[in-house]
């Protein structure tokens, strides 16, 4: 939707969207051994050079000539996609495609919880319960961490994000911090994630970690959004702001092995389907259907 929007990546287009994919493979280039045909998969997106510094170091994200499937080159909205074989990883036959679809954005989720560093015991809160909003709260419940503060300004995803195993909920955001307050003992929560993409609420969850808290930076806010950073604080505090961007490798290995053992509640992902000849009214009525977190484009 972001790029749809012409909020993100839109720089690229036009090119055939599409990064959340899964399918069989259909024909496999020379020389590549390991994979058969028929094969289900789903597809790392992140092509790095393979050469460069950060690729070198597997920081693939921030390699230069990075190109990502369907965000900055053709991708998965078309009945075949190309994909290097080294990024197609094999997936368990026994699960569905509708839940093998979301190994991508779950992979996103995964990596900035490892970035994170949250462990069992402790706090988070996530501000926005979108569909990612809500898979952080499903890993999270995953992890251990107690107590999950979910906030949101729709008080229907609120609800969905307690059914997926937050804790408490917060659809007045005028009641956010008195509520982290308390589920906190009044110290703050030892993670934050900004999982909405607004700025101020990025000043907002600044404000809401505990001293040598940790405020996992995920939503993607338009370019242009500095912020004041109280440097003194974040000194004496021991605090620590951390980005995390899509997700990579590993990432992706443990979001398909989350999904295939069940881990992650997927009803709220799965049943809104559109098949590829409507995918024009999947994106013109997405936002009137809030209960939908995740639309799915079907080939025939
Ligand atoms: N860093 C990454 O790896 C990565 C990966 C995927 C998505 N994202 C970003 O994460 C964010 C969340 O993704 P999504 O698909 O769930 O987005 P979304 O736009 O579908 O959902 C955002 C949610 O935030 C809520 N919201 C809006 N304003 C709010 C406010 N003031 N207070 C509380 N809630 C508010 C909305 O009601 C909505 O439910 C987006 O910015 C997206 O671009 C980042
Ligand atoms: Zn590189």
């Amino acid at each position: 939707m972001h790029i749809f929007h012409g909020n993100y990546a839109a720089d690229a287009l036009p090119m055939i969207p599409g990064h959340e994919l899964t399918g069989h493979i259909a024909v496999i280039g020379e020389g590549v051994a390991g994979l058969h045909e028929g094969q289900p998969v789903v597809v790392d997106m992140n092509i790095g050079c393979t050469r460069c510094y950060w690729c070198r170091r597997d920081e693939v994200l921030n390699c230069p000539d990075m190109q990502q499937i369907g965000i900055t080159m053709d991708g998965a909205f078309a009945e075949f996609v190309s994909v290097p074989a080294r990024l197609a990883i094999p997936a368990p036959a026994h699960v569905p495609d509708d839940i093998l679809a979301l190994t991508e954005p779950l992979s996103c989720v995964v990596r900035a919880a490892r970035k994170s560093g949250v462990t069992f015991g402790q706090s988070a809160l996530v501000i926005g319960a979108g569909p990612i909003g809500n898979l952080h709260v499903q890993l999270l419940r995953t992890i251990g961490v107690a107590p999950i503060i979910v906030t949101d300004l729709s008080a229907d995803r609120v609800q969905m994000a307690l059914d997926c195993g937050a804790d408490v909920g917060v659809s007045d955001p005028t009641q956010l911090a008195a509520a982290v307050h308390e589920a906190t003992d009044g110290r703050g929560a030892d993670l934050v994630i900004e999982s909405v993409g607004n700025a101020a609420l990025y000043q907002v969850a600044l404000g809401l970690i505990r001293r040598g808290g940790h405020l996992a930076a995920f939503g993607l806010t338009g370019p242009d959004t500095a912020l004041p950073l109280d440097i003194l604080t974040t000194v004496l505090q021991e605090n620590s702001v951390k980005g995390s961007v899509a997700g990579v490798g590993e990432d992706m290995h443990d979001a398909l092995t989350l999904l295939s053992h069940g881990r992650i509640h997927t009803g709220p992902f799965v049943g809104a389907e559109f098949p590829l000849e409507r995918i024009q009214d999947a994106f013109d009525s997405y936002d009137s259907r809030p209960d939908d977190l995740k639309t799915q484009i079907v080939m025939a």
